[in-house]
């Protein structure tokens, strides 16, 4: 229902802009990355409808060049594990579907798998990685529509960081936000 709501939100946001790509930036651990399909780490190579290419949507590749987005989307960021498929292009085809007219979906795969809430704080590797990516997407034209988080998972291991996560992802959306300069940027959190 959250989901739902923030994309209908996302799409008001969409509906007034049709020039540049409308990105969004992918981020958190392997939930978002994608294990769908990896099973003892060998990826089956099943892309569900929902999750098929579409040209209208492109992805950033490691090397900072936009390309036509397949799954598995994280394969060369999350570079450690097998990928597979995750909900990225799922969103993106389901915009898609709501608002054709919106023009290109660029998405920008950052996610790790494994990485808790502490690792993602700013000033950190993988914040430092999500903002360049950011700014590398911006830089071709467009501009970002929104962040989609799934991330937690890593953070359940003791009772002590389970109860801090509130206020750790608070503040990584709030620095998320500041250092986009993108104040009321919508944030999906799955
Ligand atoms: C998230 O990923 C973990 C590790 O791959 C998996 O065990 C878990 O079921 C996933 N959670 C959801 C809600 O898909
Ligand atoms: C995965 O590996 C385990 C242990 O090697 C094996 O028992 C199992 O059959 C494998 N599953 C698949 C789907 O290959
Ligand atoms: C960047 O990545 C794209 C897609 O993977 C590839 O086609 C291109 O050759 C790469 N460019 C450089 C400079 O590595
Ligand atoms: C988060 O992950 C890092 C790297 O694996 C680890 O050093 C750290 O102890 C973990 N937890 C917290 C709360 O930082």
């Amino acid at each position: 229902m959250i989901v739902y709501l923030l994309i209908c939100y996302a799409g008001v946001h969409l509906a007034s802009a049709a020039v540049g790509k409308n990105i969004f930036l992918l981020s958190g651990q392997s939930n978002m990355s994608g294990r769908g399909g990896v099973v003892n780490s060998t990826w089956d190579g099943y892309i569900p409808p929902e999750s098929s290419p579409n040209p209208a949507i492109l992805r950033l590749t490691a090397n900072l060049t936009w390309e036509p987005a397949a799954e598995p989307i994280h394969r060369d960021i999350d570079i450690a594990k097998v990928c597979g498929v995750g909900p990225g292009m799922a969103f993106a085809n389901y915009l898609l579907r709501k608002n054709p007219s919106i023009g290109v979906v660029g998405l920008v795969p950052c996610a790790i798998g494994g990485t808790n809430i502490s690792e993602w704080v700013r000033g950190g590797y993988l914040y430092k990685q999500m903002m360049r990516r950011a700014a590398a997407a911006v830089a071709g034209g467009g501009t970002i529509r929104g962040l989609l988080w799934y991330q937690g998972e890593s953070d359940t291991l003791t009772l002590e960081d389970a109860e801090a996560y509130k206020n750790r992802l608070r503040r990584f959306f709030f620095d998320v936000r500041e250092d986009l300069r993108l104040p009321v940027l919508p944030i999906v959190q799955f």
